[in-house]
């Protein structure tokens, strides 16, 4: 089992990163051989600030490693800092349709009415996105639900190249998208997932919130005055509560008819206030680290360094491949 995932590091670790996929990132540690990185090659798909990209680069390794990532057990890098993704970028660009491409949802989100005026790299995303996880031949790629659709087009893109090369050189990589928080949304509209570009900091819950700005988040979360029902399916139309209760239950890790089970009937002037202390009291050690830990750059400059270097001779051999499957005499 080989498990491979990303996050970008614009903007803070929030709570549906952390429950969507980083506690899954940390378990997946005991089950296999892990590489983890910061997709700061994916973030210059949009505007960026070079000193602001380099800062939440080294930011974002800290709040990993807070979370759990345990650089000893698991390789931890910085894309950048491995050319063969770029490289095998290139080389799947022949493989990747324009078609497939056009119909990635996310690229149709980010790029919004200014289609014309989105960066090529905004566009070509999802195939980088496919290197950095065939690259290491990957198993597993634990994700939220929101990178289903590019881990498919990862999987097109690994069967057309071998088909068209008639070679084996990429594994197909399953997504492993866990049940409870696969979608977090905002704590302000259940129908927007929560995320670091939305523009209101009180739609989502970050890793450096201390207690009071969380207790003050979940009191002012948006919800409805119906007390909570005694099981799952009673929350159909109801997506904020249905929210709070799967954060709830991801928190706690308990099923969510659990959570249902032991609070049925209250409303959420007993619900918020459980949820507020359960929050904290999961989220404080982790901020805690996190505080002391992004202090420290040079230390998280050499985990870098040293993840870098394990995850270039890690995909060495298959880029290799990828080069002479396309007869192109690299000299590798
Ligand atoms: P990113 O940086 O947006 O998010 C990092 C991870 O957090 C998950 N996530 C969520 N899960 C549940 N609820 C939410 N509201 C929520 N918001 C974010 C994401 O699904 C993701 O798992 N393109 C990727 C980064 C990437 C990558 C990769 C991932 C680049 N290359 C290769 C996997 C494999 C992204 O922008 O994630």
């Amino acid at each position: 089992m080989r498990v491979v995932s990303g996050i970008q590091p614009t903007g803070n670790l929030h709570l549906g990163n952390y429950l969507g996929a980083i506690v899954n990132w940390v378990k997946m540690q005991d089950e296999g051989e892990c590489l983890f990185f910061l997709a700061d090659l994916h973030a210059i798909s949009l505007p960026t600030d070079a000193a602001e990209l380099s800062a939440s680069t080294r930011e974002m390794a800290a709040a990993l490693i807070a979370s759990g990532i345990d650089p000893d057990r698991a390789v931890l890098f910085n894309q950048a800092r491995v050319p063969a993704h770029a490289e095998l970028q290139w080389l799947l660009s022949g493989t990747a349709r324009m078609g497939w491409l056009n119909r990635m949802t996310q690229f149709k989100e980010k790029s919004g009415k200014n289609r014309e005026g989105s960066s090529i790299a905004l566009f070509a995303y999802p195939v980088l996105q496919a290197a950095d996880v065939l690259l290491y031949r990957a198993t597993h790629v634990p994700v939220g639900e929101d990178q289903k659709q590019h881990l498919e087009l990862a999987r097109d893109i690994a069967e057309k190249f071998n088909f068209d090369t008639g070679t084996e050189t990429f594994i197909l990589p399953e997504p492993y998208i866990g049940k409870t928080a696969a979608r977090i949304m905002s704590l302000r509209d259940g129908s927007a997932k929560m995320s670091k570009s939305d523009p209101s900091d009180m739609s989502r819950i970050n890793l450096a919130d201390d207690a009071d700005t969380i207790a003050k988040k979940v009191r002012k979360a948006r919800t409805d005055p119906d007390p909570l029902p005694e099981t799952m399916d009673g929350l159909e139309g109801r997506p904020e509560a249905r929210n709070l209760v799967a954060i709830y239950a991801a928190l706690s890790n308990m099923a969510p008819d659990a959570v249902l089970n032991e609070f049925a009937g209250k409303g959420f002037g007993d619900f918020k206030p459980a949820l507020a202390d359960l929050t904290v009291s999961v989220l404080e050690p982790v901020s805690e680290r996190f505080n002391m830990l992004r202090k420290d750059t040079t230390a998280i400059d050499s985990i870098l360094e040293a993840g870098a270097e394990k995850a270039a001779v890690a995909g060495a051999p298959v880029l290799a491949d990828a080069y002479r499957a396309l007869g192109l005499l690299s000299g590798r």
